[in-house]
């Protein structure tokens, strides 16, 4: 059981890094979690995301698809992101690309089809991971992504690893891109999820894999509320333990 009693403000602060596929309810679950225990939440797929948003701006992608690197990578070290409450008190957190608020713009299966070739770039994850880091020194914070447990926070005391089959995740997602009023083929977010699998899982440079101390959660089957009650009670026991074993 969750207990609703559970003091967080005199607790040892950790780092929770929730990793795994597309649309596996990650985020969503990672920003209950950080709202619901106090934490500051970073998703930091919206910072590839921005990225994207930024070299598809500035006309970066080759007619072939690829990245053109030679004018990205000088850019690199002024680009920054970062994240803001909305303004419109909705409750999402907005994704700021040097200061501007991108966040409507960087979910749009335009930015999703370009994504992952530009995490693929090594020069482009060390960046983010310096700015992910940087969010992370405080600890208190519950980070979303691919990479989190294994490259941008490899000793966080808790880590999870979500997983859900390709086809429910597809409808997960199209359902989302539904409700904001986009208008989209079922077959071409699948086809999205499947590709950015692929790119993800092969990549060189921290591609998405199970950090060996992490814990899976196949979410296909089970509700959200039963999610969260596991997410809460793991949370919950891995503070007490720390706390605990800090008191030794
Ligand atoms: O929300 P969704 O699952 O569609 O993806 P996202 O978390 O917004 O991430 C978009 C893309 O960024 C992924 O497909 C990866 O290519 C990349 N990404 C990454 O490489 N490393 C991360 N830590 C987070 C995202």
């Amino acid at each position: 059981m969750v207990k609703e009693d559970f003091e967080i403000t005199d607790a040892p602060k950790i780092i929770v890094a929730i990793d795994g596929y597309s649309s596996s309810g990650k985020s969503t679950m990672a920003r209950e979690l950080a709202k619901r225990v106090g934490y500051i939440y970073i998703d930091s797929g919206a910072m590839y995301r921005a990225v994207t948003l930024f070299a598809l701006r500035h006309s970066l992608f080759k007619a072939d698809g690829k990245v053109d690197t030679d004018k990205l990578l000088p850019l690199l070290p002024n680009l920054n992101v970062s994240f803001q409450a909305s303004a419109s008190q909705d409750g999402v957190q907005h994704t700021l690309l040097n200061g501007e608020d991108v966040e409507k713009e960087i979910r749009t299966m335009e930015v999703s089809n370009h994504v992952s070739p530009i995490a693929e770039i090594p020069e482009v994850r060390h960046r983010m991971v310096e700015l992910q880091q940087r969010f992370g020194q405080e600890k208190g914070v519950v980070m979303d992504g691919r990479d989190i447990g294994t490259t941008v926070f490899p000793h966080a005391e808790l880590k999870i690893f979500v997983t859900a089959g390709l086809h429910e995740r597809a409808r997960r997602r199209w359902r989302e891109l539904q409700h904001k009023g986009l208008d989209i083929r079922f077959e071409e977010v699948l086809e999205n999820l499947g590709k950015r699998d692929r790119i993800d899982t092969t990549r060189k440079v921290s591609p998405l894999k199970k950090a060996d101390d992490a814990i899976t959660l196949a979410n296909d089957a089970i509700t959200h509320e039963e999610q969260m009650e596991w997410l809460i009670k793991l949370f919950q026991d891995t503070v007490e333990k720390i706390e605990n074993g800090s008191r030794d």
